[in-house]
């Protein structure tokens, strides 16, 4: 009876894809667009997946509600319409990667959901590039 079920979000964040330790002719062959010194933004679309049994009293997996309400909590309130560098802990000393953004949204929400459910984070940075994490 294992089930998964999904939701989805949307934030909108700026970035800038920058390591100190390299100079900067490296960083902007490394990152390109997203190592412009000004930041830019992205529409970040995440897909939330849980993996549970169906619980025969209520017949979810997972209140849908109640995911909504972590995933406001942790993650839109906390980055949409953030500079995730300069306005985020998260952020401060690590670069916000897409891979490294779906990680931290995946700490950010293992703790606020049961072990007993299996977490997946997809995150679209582009419509054409995504990561997911964690892998198995
Ligand atoms: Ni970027």
């Amino acid at each position: 009876m294992r089930t998964a079920v999904f939701r989805k979000a949307n934030f909108n964040s700026a970035h800038r894809l920058h390591n100190p330790q390299l100079d900067d002719k490296t960083n902007e062959a490394l990152f390109g667009l997203c190592n412009n010194p000004n930041y830019h933004g992205h529409n970040y679309d995440l897909i939330v997946k849980l993996i549970g049994e169906i619980n025969p009293q209520t017949g979810y997996v997972f209140d849908m509600k109640i995911l909504n309400d972590i995933i406001k909590e942790e993650i839109i309130e906390r980055f949409d319409h953030k500079n995730l560098n300069m306005d985020t802990v998260e952020f401060k000393n690590l670069n916000p990667t897409a891979e490294n953004i779906a990680r931290i949204i995946y700490e950010l929400l293992r703790s606020k959901i049961e072990v007993k459910y299996e977490l997946e984070i997809t995150l679209y940075e582009t419509p054409r590039n995504y990561v997911v994490y964690p892998v198995k």
